[in-house]
């Protein structure tokens, strides 16, 4: 069993659905996993330890959010290079965030990233059980990626 932490950041709850089900498709697949907000990770000391890591935030104003841009520089100082990763978003049109989050992970960070991309999806997705179900299956075959 793998430790995972899914980390992420939600102003009115529909990123935060989708981080409890990726967790949910973790779990299925065996892994032991932390769901938390961004804002409870006070220093790297709470970010480092873990085998795998899903990061996740909205899209505001074509941007993440500047509480996830400070989350991303404790990110840095906890060293997660060859980690397993993935990064997640919810959005209504333009959806900027989660492939601006993978694309750090990937090339600052040098994680090794699921090749399924990031995770990006509009609000009205999140509210449907596709929605569900594509958070279900990322999480599960980041489980698979992260093995027994
Ligand atoms: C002020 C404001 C600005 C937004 N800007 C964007 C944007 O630039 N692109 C986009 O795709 N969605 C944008 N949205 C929509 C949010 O990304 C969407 O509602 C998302 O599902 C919110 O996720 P959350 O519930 O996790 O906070 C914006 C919403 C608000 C209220």
């Amino acid at each position: 069993m793998k430790k995972v932490l899914v980390a992420y950041v939600s102003r009115t709850g529909k990123t935060e659905a989708m981080a409890n089900y990726i967790a949910e498709g973790l779990r299925i697949r065996g892994q032991d996993v932390d769901v938390k907000k961004i804002a409870a990770i006070e220093s790297e000391k709470g970010i480092t330890g873990y085998d795998g890591y899903v990061f996740g935030c909205p899209t505001y104003h074509k941007d993440i959010t500047s509480g996830m841009k400070h989350f991303l520089f404790k990110a840095e100082k906890a060293n997660l290079t060859g980690k397993i990763g993935g990064a997640f978003g919810s959005h209504t049109h333009s959806g900027e965030s989660a492939p601006m989050i993978f694309d750090t992970m990937q090339h600052v960070f040098k994680m090794d990233m699921t090749n399924l991309g990031p995770l990006n999806l509009t609000e009205a997705m999140v509210d449907s059980g596709e929605g569900m179900k594509a958070c279900q299956d990322y999480g599960k075959a980041l489980g698979e990626k992260l093995g027994a």
